[in-house]
């Protein structure tokens, strides 16, 4: 028989026999991740996973995803040249904005063999043998390409169930010698991409909020770019763990890419909703700092990716931040968006500020916004 922590022992880490930093750090030294588990032949998820019960998914019950009807809204930007359909792709997707806070794309610009090399070669470099990959794993921030599982890992409450890649596109393109060569073409073409599919997003949300095209841009809060990959393999015993806690995103908008395998869910109207992927699709959405921004017009939703037996989920975030010189820089509600009627909901803060203190609250990594610490006025 499983016995499984009281939730006092998993949230302090430490029961009478366990120690948590001895196996968090045995884990780290095999380099080879959750995948390594699993070729382990592991069939038991082990306890440095095991979350509890408050954060884990009721499986069986109707509001954790499966049984709703809603979907994620459908953002087709064909025609967004065109003054009159553009007209309609905005509305589109302030109302998206505005209420779920997610959309899936479609007809963005990226070709699709362009995105299914990314997804190909992410599963491939997860899949060679265990001393390749081990050769690219690190903790250290200074490497512009790194392989890790849970950056969190000494000091979350519990382990999720996934292994990471991180490209930092921070300063532009990485030397290429700094990316496994596997990366070096699907990654780099990818990001040109993704670098004008941006910028018409950029406009588009700029008129979303009656704001003049080039709002966002000139502001610079999108400069830079980091792009982390999360390999999601299969789970033996998915009621027991997660593969992404729930949290909203502490930038100013993420474009992700995911495989046939969902597994995604977002909060909405108080229910779980499953992310159905859609082929082709890009998915975005609104970070905790562009609800900063928008003075609350536009929403940063919670969501989670399920552990699951089927897999494994691929997903490839683009987080889109202020660039690196534009980290200390202040940014508060948009003037423009400011009048009696609607007076600043936060205070000004930088990037380097929030996301600070999004990791060492530890908050924004066990599932609460951190957001409600920079309000100043009640919502609405
Ligand atoms: C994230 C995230 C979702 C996914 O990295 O912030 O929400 O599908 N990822 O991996
Ligand atoms: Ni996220």
């Amino acid at each position: 028989m499983q016995i499984l922590p009281s939730p006092e022992e998993s949230i302090t880490c430490s029961g009478p026999h366990y120690d948590r930093a001895k196996e968090a750090k045995e884990f780290d030294e095999t380099k080879a991740g959750v995948k390594g588990l699993i070729d382990s032949g592991m069939a038991k998820v082990p306890r440095l996973f095991i979350h509890p019960p408050q954060n884990l998914p009721d499986l069986s019950s109707d509001t954790e995803g499966s049984a709703t009807d809603l979907k994620v809204p459908i953002i087709d930007m064909m025609g967004c040249q065109d003054s009159r359909l553009r007209r309609d792709v905005v509305d589109d997707l302030r109302r998206a904005s505005e209420t779920w806070g997610f959309f899936q794309i479609i007809n963005h610009g990226i070709p699709v063999d362009v995105m299914d090399g990314v997804l190909e070669a992410v599963k491939q470099f997860h899949e060679q043998p265990e001393g390749v990959k081990g050769e690219w794993y690190s903790r250290d921030d200074a490497r512009k390409f790194r392989y890790y599982s849970n950056g969190d890992l000494f000091w979350s409450k519990a382990a999720t169930w996934k292994d990471t890649l991180l490209f930092d596109f921070s300063f532009g393109e990485p030397d290429r010698e700094a990316v496994p060569l596997l990366f070096r073409e699907p990654v780099f073409e990818y990001e040109k991409h993704v670098e004008k599919l941006k910028r018409s997003l950029s406009e588009l949300l700029s008129e979303a909020l009656g704001l003049d095209s080039g709002y966002l841009g000139d502001i610079e809060c999108m400069d830079s770019k980091r792009i982390v990959s999360h390999y999601y393999p299969t789970c033996p015993e998915p009621e027991l763990t997660l593969g992404t806690i729930n949290h909203s995103d502490a930038t100013y908008l993420t474009l992700l890419l995911q495989n046939h395998h969902g597994g995604l869910q977002v909060r909405h109207q108080d229910q779980w909703v499953d992310v159905s992927p859609v082929p082709g699709a890009i998915l975005a959405n609104i970070g905790d700092l562009m609800q900063l921004v928008s003075n609350d017009k536009f929403k940063s939703v919670e969501h989670r990716v399920l552990a699951r037996k089927a897999g494994p989920r691929v997903s490839v975030a683009c987080f889109l931040v202020p660039g690196e010189t534009q980290m200390s820089k202040p940014y508060g509600p948009i003037k423009e968006l400011l009048d009696e009627d609607n007076p600043p909901m936060y205070r000004e803060t930088t990037f380097t500020e929030y996301f600070g203190f999004y990791l060492s609250s530890g908050n924004g990594l066990n599932g609460e916004s951190v957001l409600p610490h920079f309000r100043v006025s009640e919502p609405k």
